[in-house]
Order: C-alpha cells, then structure tokens, then sequence
C-alpha cells in the first residue's frame, strides 16, 4: 500500500508516495534518483549508503523511510552549495582519499559529522568513526589523511589551496580528474543510471552446488501484476558460453543441470526491481542433489562425479609449457628441499554491485551500459550469444566501483562475475527486444554472499614445492605440483619451474598441466 510522505532532505520538503516497508535508501535513489547515496551490501554492513539523520551518520538502508518523516536528512549532494567543495571535500580530492569512490559518500558523510562534534579528532578518533564504512580500494589511508588534513581546506587554513593544483614537475601529486564528481556524489555507477521506461530484471539462481534440474514452474511468477517475462533454460539458446574459447561449456539458463551455487536456472524481467524480487519466490524448482566436489584432487580421480560430462577426469584444458631440464637440475643440486603449500579462499568483492543494463535500439543495435573492466570482452560475448554481428553492440562503461580483476572477465574465477552477467542481460535482453523493446537493468542473482558463493570456484590451493640449493646458497630452482579449483571446472597439476638465468635466458619457466 502506498502513503503519501513528507521528508526534508538537504534542506528541501519532498512529498514522496512510498510503499510499506521502504527503506530510506529505496526512497532516496529510486523515487528521488539522488544516487550519491550508494547501495552496496544492502544489509547494514559496508556504510555505502550512509546519511545524516539530525547530524547523525546511520545507514539508510536500515531504515525504513517512514520512521525519518520528521528528521532532517543530508546526503552527500547536499554538502556542496553553489558548486563550491566543502573543506572535507577538497581535503578528500587533494589528499586522494578515494580511488573508485564507491564508497566515498558514505565516508564523507561519516568524516562530515566527526568534524562538526569534534574539529580536531585524533587518528584513533577518525578510525573509530569510520569503522562502520568500508573500503575495498584505498587502504584507508588517503582517507585518514583527509580528514586529518582538513583543516588545512578551511579558508583562512595554512594551506587553503589543495596541494597539486599547480603544476611542479614530475612526481607532483595531481587530484585524480573524476575526484570532484566522486566527493559530490555525481559520478555515475551502472545502477545509477535510470533510462526512461526502463524495466528490471532478475535472476534465479541455484541453492545447491551441483544438481538435476526436475522440474521448473513459473506459473504463479508469470501471473503475477507486474512481471512481462519469465525465462528458464528452455527459452535461451543452446549456445554455449564462457571467458576461455577452450571452455565454452555454460549455458545461458541452466537447460538440466546446475554446477555452483547460484548457477542461473530462471530470469525475470517485471515493471520494478521489487515485483521482480516477488516474482522469483514465486518459481518452484525442484531438483535432484549430485555429489559435491570440493577438492581438486578427488575430482580428478578414476570414477570420481563428472560436472561436465563432456570432461573426462573433470579436466577441462591442459596446456603445456615445457622449458629446461628440471630433473638434470635437481641431479646437480647441492640441497633439495620440498614442502606443500595450502592457500586459501580468495575473493576480492568490489563494493559496488554488479548490475548491466540494455537497451535495444529500433534497428536492432544494442547499448549495454555494465560495470566492467573491459567493455570489448562483454562486446564479444554478448555477439557470441545474440547471434549478430559486434558492430551492432555498443558497450559503455560507466563509473566502476572497484575493479581488482573481478570486474575484468576473463581471469578465471572473477570472469564468473561477468558470464552471469552476459547470462542475465543475454536472456533479458531477448525479451525486451522480442516482446518489449524497453531498456532493462538487470541485477545478478541473491545476496553479496550468494554471489561470492557463485563466483568463488575454491581456490584451495596445495602446492607440493621442491627448491635446490646451488653451491654459493641461491635458490636455484624450483619444481611445484599445484592442484587448485573444482567448481564448474576442476583443475590439475601443475609444474612450475624456474631455471637458472645463465644457463637458458628464457629465465622463468612454467609447465601447466590444466589450469
Ligand atoms: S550498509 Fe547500507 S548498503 Fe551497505
Ligand atoms: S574507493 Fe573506497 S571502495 Fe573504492
């Protein structure tokens, strides 16, 4: 049900209709589009949405818009008057306290209200009143820096000039370009971008790791108010996809089988981003559980499930580098030593989520706006899966919030950010071009959790080691077996050697078996 709702944001009254249970967040982006307030987490955890309440730093998307009616509300558009930076700000684009500036709102609305109860904070202060903002880029330290440093961004300050400015040479530290629009709150992420008559897409994603897909019914998700399609397996192509030309084993939707958590198994395209989420509750999916592979070197043994079919042992690419004589070299060796190395898990989540919007032009051309590293790996993919030519898609790379190769594609387990992405906007934008030609924004599946689940093929790294000794003490070579990822591919061994410079000037020598 939707009332009718006062708020005083920035100093000015704006009558909004919000519907039971709307977040201030949902408030402040979707129906007032001031997108200087981020969604990351979405669940009280990294502060990219941070606003103040009264003077108070909260996050917004904790609060249910209709307990703040009577507050006052500040985002980070309403610190700059008259285009003129305040203090912190300047402080912040000078000090380089930001790289994506995903997160720089939040941090600039929590460093603002220290600075208001307490002018000069010390470095413990700063840290304290930051620590619900999270920052996946800088290491913080630009960040305390600025707001150390602010004063001297007061008028009348020792320094009311932001160091820089002024040309002196090379190593002079020069403000990044975008750092004004990234304090302010103006620079555009991909879920900041509203297209008019856009509609929104989701995806379903798979609960459990690896399974049969029995039976699918969206009946109840297409009858609901609001929802213009819903896809699953049997409606995509059955072209098969993937960051690797030797790997093109995925599937748009899942056609009869899931292989992670979260592999996409249904999508839906509705007139909101909520009557979506609704829509995907109302998909019944049942499956059928397959055994679970979570170690590299029980995937490849005799007899061991398949993931793919198609792969034998699980292994789904072998390349070889072969270079020098190890084994001679070990002979020679004064000492040998070998040891196994366990890594762990790693996952580098950007803050900013990833989202992708299409928009189908009347003579088949498509512009796909999507937060990625690489806009020509997307281009090809999308022309890979569509069917048409790369000259009629146009791929635009609007601010990204955080980059660390997960937004790249195309770098092994990151790259599976970016195939859901390819998966979702493949599927979604085929409905919006066959029923609807409207622009979509389409979201990956479930939770941060659920997509770092998705997207992490546990990298449980073992290395077996063996290194030598030369006669003067060096290191000389070394000899490793690593096995890493069962996921949807299941890696194998691999050798890695390095040989003694003077004796073979190709220096490093690597020998992969599978990957
Ligand atoms: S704390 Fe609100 S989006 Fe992360
Ligand atoms: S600059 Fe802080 S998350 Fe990127």
């Amino acid at each position: 049900m939707f009332t009718a709702r006062t708020f005083t944001i920035n100093g000015q009254q704006y009558d909004v209709a919000i519907e039971d249970g709307e977040t201030l967040l949902d408030v402040l982006r979707d129906r007032l589009h001031l997108t200087g307030t981020k969604k990351g987490c979405d669940s009280g955890d990294c502060g990219a949405c941070t606003v103040l309440i009264d003077g108070e730093p909260l996050n917004s998307c904790l609060l249910l818009a209709s307990t703040v009616e009577d507050r006052s509300i500040t985002t980070i558009e309403g610190l700059a008057r008259n285009g003129e930076l305040t203090p912190l700000q300047k402080s912040f684009v000078a000090e380089g306290g930001l790289q994506c500036g995903y997160c720089t709102p939040g941090m600039v609305l929590s460093a603002t209200a220290l600075l208001e109860r307490n002018p000069d904070p010390s470095t413990d202060e700063i840290k304290d009143a930051l620590a619900g903002n999270l920052c996946r880029c800088t290491g913080y330290t630009g960040i305390l820096r600025a707001v150390e440093r602010c004063k001297n961004y007061l008028e009348g300050g020792q320094c009311a000039k932001p160091r820089g400015v002024e040309p002196s040479g090379v190593g002079a530290s020069i403000p990044r370009i975008d750092a004004a629009d990234k304090v302010t709150g103006r620079a555009l992420y991909t879920a900041d971008i509203s297209l008019p008559y856009m509609v929104h897409g989701k995806i379903l994603g798979s609960p459990i790791a690896h399974g049969l897909v029995k039976r699918i019914d969206v009946s109840k998700a297409k009858a609901l108010p609001g929802v213009l399609a819903v896809l699953t397996g049997a409606d995509v192509t059955d072209t098969k996809h993937g960051v690797s030309p030797a790997r093109y084993d995925e599937d748009v939707l899942a056609k009869d089988k899931v292989r992670h958590i979260g592999d996409p198994v249904a999508a839906v395209a509705a007139v909101d981003e909520k009557t979506a989420e609704r829509a995907l509750k109302l998909i019944e999916v049942e499956y059928e559980r397959l055994p679970v592979l979570t170690d590299a070197m029980e995937a490849i043994k005799e007899g061991a499930p398949l993931i793919h079919e198609k792969y034998k042992s699980n292994i789904c690419t072998t390349v070889d580098f072969n270079f020098g004589d190890v084994e001679t070299a070990f002979k020679e060796s004064h000492y040998v030593r070998e040891e196994t190395f366990v890594g762990n898990n790693v996952f580098q989540s950007p803050l900013e989520p990833h989202a992708s919007i299409s928009t189908w032009s009347h003579d088949g051309n498509l512009t796909l706006y999507t937060s990625t590293q690489v806009p020509p790996y997307v281009q090809y993919m999308m022309a890979h899966l569509l069917h048409i030519p790369l000259g009629k898609i146009r791929v635009i790379r609007p601010a990204v919030g955080g980059g660390f190769g997960t937004n790249g594609g195309g770098v092994c387990a990151h790259a599976r950010h970016m195939r859901q992405l390819w998966r979702s906007t493949t599927a979604l934008a085929a409905v919006a071009r066959g029923r609807r030609p409207l622009p979509m924004v389409i979201w990956l599946p479930g939770s941060r959790w659920t997509r770092l689940l998705s997207v992490i093929i546990l990298v449980n790294q073992n290395f077996d080691r063996s290194s030598h000794l030369d006669s003067s003490g060096q290191v000389e070579e070394t000899d490793s077996h690593g096995r890493s990822s069962p996921g949807t591919q299941v890696g194998k061994a691999y050798r890695n050697h390095r040989r003694d410079r003077d004796r073979d000037p190709r220096g490093v020598g690597l020998d992969v078996v599978a990957s």
